[in-house]
């Protein structure tokens, strides 16, 4: 048995395009402080989410762009699409980014956190980073897929920047597969328990710093609003693990990472996608991907 046979293929669909819609969120207002749903802990959770993705998501593009040389065309086609939205995703949040502190956040320390994070992996290994990157691709997925299949996410959020995160969510959704495809062809010589020892030891330190470090950052942005101590924790644990409680919605969705024939599209949820497109006229396709 060759190395390529040995090693799982790449079940994304053959159907599957991956189309950047460039659009703009929020610009031309004020974005309230608690802009979801007048709740400090839910705009404490989105806000400290948001503060990631200007670093994140360039962290993202940097580190599946190194193995693009070695990709097929078509694995590099979705490259240079996947790289397109993602930049625009940056775009947009560091927009909002900006909103929020307008409004008087300082997400300073929160991207501060996220830089001394990536600064850790850039000091690896290439493919350090482009492990970390698919298995938080898969997390920003599932997180995706959640948000757009449970309207009580953004129940009563600002329809603006509501907009925002359904836009990122089905983008999300549409490129997951791109970093795992990226991650099978750049470790395709390697033998099968190798590769998941690695991912699986890369997706349990990520999924602990995420949480830690999202939680940590949600309960920065509660201080700055004058909310302290035992509520402050309560309310956003409440909030993160019980009602809506995404974080333990998605841990079925998480564990399924770690079964030996995983693979993003094991799962495929274009149906969100389609249903958001149809029930929002400017949800259009407006450029090709680079
Ligand atoms: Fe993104
Ligand atoms: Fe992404």
């Amino acid at each position: 048995m060759t190395a390529a046979s040995a090693t799982r293929i790449s079940v994304t669909p053959a159907d599957l395009t991956i189309t950047p819609r460039d659009r703009r969120f929020g610009r031309d207002e004020a974005t309230p402080r608690w802009w979801h749903g007048n709740d400090p802990v839910a705009s404490a959770l989105y806000n400290a989410l948001s503060a990631t993705f200007p670093l994140g998501e360039a962290f993202f593009v940097e580190s599946v762009r190194k193995y693009r040389d070695g990709a097929e065309p078509r694995l590099a086609g979705e490259i240079a699409a996947f790289t397109t939205q993602e930049v625009i995703h940056s775009r947009e949040h560091l927009a909002f980014n900006r909103r929020a502190g307008d409004s008087g956040y300082d997400l300073a320390p929160l991207e501060a956190k996220v830089a001394e994070r990536l600064a850790l992996l850039r000091s690896k290994p290439p493919i350090a980073s482009l492990a970390a990157t698919m298995c938080l691709e898969h997390f920003t997925a599932i997180l995706a897929h959640e948000l757009l299949a449970d309207p009580r996410h953004l129940a009563g959020a600002d329809p603006a920047t509501a907009e925002l995160w359904r836009w990122h969510a089905a983008e999300e959704i549409e490129h997951k597969g791109v970093a795992y495809d990226t991650w099978l062809n750049a470790t395709k010589a390697w033998p099968r328990g190798k590769r998941w020892r690695v991912k699986a030891k890369v997706m349990m330190l990520v999924t602990r710093n995420f949480i830690v470090d999202r939680t940590a950052g949600a309960i920065e942005l509660l201080r700055q609003d004058g909310m302290f101590g035992a509520r402050a924790w309560a309310n956003l644990l409440w909030y993160q693990w019980v009602r809506p409680g995404m974080f333990r919605a998605i841990f079925s969705a998480w564990a399924k990472f770690f079964a030996p024939r995983f693979h993003p599209w094991n799962v495929d949820d274009r149906a969100l996608i389609a249903d958001y497109g149809a029930n929002d006229a400017t949800f259009r396709k407006v450029r090709s991907a680079a």
